[in-house]
């Protein structure tokens, strides 16, 4: 070890190995918000042997990298100007367009003196072909004395397809253990915790299935609109931004079979097998199942927000949606019948993501109806904000009662452990850089899941009725109400 060891508060943590990291795409913005704090910051902790290439298209040049990474880093707390200006001297920019074969030539000369090499792709994805295929070309892939790994980020595909295709583009040239294919969702310490939880606790694991479980139901809502990524989004929608990767993530974590160790191979085995599991939803269904929608125009926080289809870069008449709110089945013993309710959109009334499994309710004969306010207990797992773990049941109301209400029990990370978390990016550099594929999604996670997403895809494309609308700043769309209510259950409050 070094005498500055890296502190990320993981008993296993090794030390990092010298790499040098190519970033296709650095003049883009999550590398500004990202990628650069969150190696910066990984430098602060002591992973020192490294250098940063940016590779792209605009006339930067090194020294105008350097500027703007300046800028980048300026709100990583605790940090020397010392340490600023020898982080930024690590950064190197190397210009070129991703088709243009001479910039990958040159990539050996920015590499020298590492023999372990990363190559981040954070370009749009339309360009991942023509940079996968160079690299493969120009012999990038191949590991001489040391390793190469590929990082690739989200939109991994459009549809099962593509996906398909990708993978085995990537497949070409990389092995699947030099392949890193990033859903931020997994680098939260939240959903980090959802195995170590189930698992690591012997109350949970028993009731955690059929008998005892009612309905699941997970959340992902924002409070913002598109904003400026109008483009990006009305091209993809919710059900491919959110729902294939984290949604499913979150989905297979909460409901897969306790691995048989935690290595990356045994946890993604479980996992895989969870997503097959999900109960195709066929045409003639779809419209019990599924429900999209788009935000109107409104009001929030006192001031007007446009309906997305007035929002930059988006078609007046576009069908894309912000929201979507699904029924699903797992076909499978644990979860036979247990209905499992997603739903995430945009300009909702709060951002918040969580998890809540809902028991069923005990028998009632000392209750009857006497105790409407009796709630199914619920174990609810707050993946942000405010992260914790709250566990709802029915308590009587003191005096001269046999009323109840339901209270909580709280754990919340904050008071607990007293620390930040780990922001999700540097966790995940981490890992990859170690080579730990553990919170990487397997070529047949995201292929099983763009199995199931792409059946919806195409029953909505088959169906031209209009698409339901709500209100900025609500829960969603009554449809979605609806949905759930069919089932006589209920969405937790936003
Ligand atoms: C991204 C989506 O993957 O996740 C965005 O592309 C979304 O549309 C974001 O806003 C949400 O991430 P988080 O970490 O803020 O919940």
């Amino acid at each position: 070890m070094t005498d500055n060891p890296l502190n990320l508060g993981l008993e296993s943590r090794k030390e990092a190995p010298p790499f040098v990291i190519f970033i296709f795409g650095v003049t883009g913005d999550l590398t500004a918000r990202k990628l650069m704090p969150a190696l910066f910051s990984l430098y602060l902790k002591g992973m020192t042997r490294f250098k940063v290439v940016g590779f792209a298209r605009r006339d930067w040049g090194t020294d105008g990298l350097r500027e703007r990474a300046r800028g980048m880093i300026e709100e990583v707390p605790g940090a020397s100007d010392e340490q600023r200006e020898t982080f930024l001297g690590r950064l190197e920019y190397l210009q070129s367009t991703f088709e243009d074969p001479a910039g990958y030539a040159r990539m050996s000369e920015y590499a020298e003196g590492y023999a372990n090499r990363i190559y981040y792709l954070s370009t749009p994805p339309d360009s991942y072909r023509d940079i996968i295929d160079q690299l493969g070309r120009h012999g990038h892939g191949e590991q001489a004395g040391g390793f190469t790994r590929i990082l690739i980020e989200k939109p991994f595909g459009r549809d099962f397809a593509s996906a398909q295709e990708l993978n085995q583009l990537l497949a070409r040239y990389f092995t699947e253990g030099q392949i890193f294919r990033i859903d931020h969702y997994l680098g939260k310490e939240t959903v980090q915790n959802i195995m170590l939880l189930r698992f690591g606790n012997g109350m949970f694991e028993p009731i955690w299935n059929s008998n005892y479980v009612d309905h699941i139901q997970i959340t992902v809502a924002e409070k913002i609109g598109v904003g400026t990524r109008g483009g990006y989004f009305e091209g993809a929608g919710t059900l491919r931004d959110m729902v294939q990767n984290h949604m499913f993530q979150l989905l297979s974590l909460t409901t897969m079979e306790p691995p048989n160790d935690l290595s990356a191979q045994s946890i993604r085995n479980e996992k895989v097998k969870a997503m097959q599991a999900v109960r195709p939803i066929t045409f003639r269904d779809i419209n019990e199942h599924a429900v999209r929608a788009q935000y109107d125009e409104g009001i929030v926080d006192g001031a007007p927000v446009p309906a997305y289809r007035d929002e930059d870069r988006v078609s007046p008449d576009s069908r894309t949606e912000t929201y979507v709110a699904l029924r699903l089945f797992l076909d499978t013993w644990r979860w036979s019948g247990v209905p499992i309710f997603l739903r995430s959109g945009k300009r909702l009334l709060r951002k918040v993501s969580e998890i809540s499994v809902h028991f069923r309710e005990p028998p009632r004969q000392l209750f009857t109806n006497r105790h409407p306010a009796m709630n199914r207990n619920t174990l609810i797992i707050r993946i942000q904000p405010d992260e914790g773990i709250t566990l709802n049941m029915n308590a009587k109301i003191p005096g001269h009662t046999t009323d109840m209400r339901p209270v909580n029990m709280d754990f919340a990370y904050g008071s607990t452990f007293g620390e930040a978390t780990l922001e999700a990016y540097e966790r995940l550099l981490y890992d990859a850089i170690l080579g730990d594929a553990t919170l990487y999604p397997r070529r047949d996670e995201i292929e099983s899941s763009w199995a199931f997403i792409t059946r919806v895809l195409e029953g909505w494309r088959r169906d031209s009725s209009p698409i339901p609308t709500y209100m900025p700043g609500s829960s969603g769309p009554e449809e979605a109400r609806r949905l759930i209510a069919s089932s006589n259950r209920k969405w937790r409050k936003l």
